[in-house]
């Protein structure tokens, strides 16, 4: 489906300026050009831009949206960052708990305080945003990035990133209930796509997806007679999650080419 098209807010703030404000590769808005190169996460810059502790090309800048190119200028209470735009990844081991959402209405908890609670003082600054979902009693590999072009590519429908679960259910499913999941069932929004699944024990499935809608693992198995009982997620594309529950690791830059299937090349400054 056809993106929708909207001006970005960074590029409204950028015409508002005048012609010579800095626009095409390389461009960003100022709040999350910090975000991404890890001097301060996108809330944080904003009020530091707000409060004037923010400098651009040698001038107090109190504008959020203001567009910031390759070779700007950036001073934070007086001290000068490069705002580099390289794709990081990290993956976290989600305990059974917290919700992979910003807002926290029940007051459970966020994977994104529980991140942050892990992270070493030189990745606080980055503006971490979750790869995906997963529901708030499964466990296992979360990834997250500072870059939002990394999200679009892992959770575009046509982007078919393998992810492997493991799921603990009800009874017992037989070898024809195993080929309905492979083959492909018809959910209430449509069917799925063919996925792998295997026993690895009489009522432990592991199942692996090219797709990931809302609850698909749990409603494919319930499709098939069979509930499931806990829920945990192995892998992500060829990301293999290899930390303790709670804990977090960076990835390489081979596993978020390689293993995700990602290059930066595609700059899409949409929103
Ligand atoms: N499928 C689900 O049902 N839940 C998840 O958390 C992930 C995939």
């Amino acid at each position: 489906m056809a993106r929708k098209q909207r001006t970005p807010r960074w590029l409204e703030a950028a015409r508002r300026r005048g012609p010579e404000a800095p626009v095409g590769p390389g461009a960003d808005w100022l709040a999350r050009a910090l975000g991404r190169a890890g001097v301060l996460p996108r809330a944080e810059a904003e009020q530091a831009i707000r409060d004037g502790r923010v400098e651009v090309d040698g001038r107090v800048e109190h504008e959020p949206f203001a567009p910031v190119g390759e070779g700007t200028r950036v001073r934070v209470d007086g001290v000068e960052h490069a705002l580099t735009r390289q794709a990081r990844g990290l993956m976290f081991h989600k305990p059974a708990g917290p919700v992979v959402h910003g807002s926290d209405p029940e007051g459970v908890g966020t994977v994104f305080e529980r991140l942050r609670a892990v992270l070493p003082p030189e990745l606080q600054g980055f503006e971490w945003y979750a790869v995906g979902r997963l529901d708030r009693d499964t466990t296992g590999l979360l990834l997250f990035t500072n870059d939002e072009r990394l999200v679009r590519h892992a959770t575009a429908p046509e982007t078919h990133l393998p992810k492997r679960y493991v799921a603990r259910v009800e009874g017992q499913p037989t070898e024809a209930e195993l080929a309905r999941l492979r083959e492909g069932l018809t959910l209430e929004d449509g069917p799925t796509r063919p996925a792998e699944a295997v026993l690895r024990a009489p009522d432990v499935v592991e199942l692996t997806l090219t797709e990931g809608r809302h609850h698909q693992v749990k409603r494919m198995l319930e499709a098939v007679g069979h509930p499931v009982l806990t829920l945990h997620r192995e892998a992500v594309g060829r990301v293999v999650l290899d930390v303790a529950e709670g804990a977090f690791r960076e990835l390489t830059e081979a596993e978020v080419s390689g293993g995700l299937g990602f290059t930066a090349t595609d700059v899409d400054l949409t929103d």
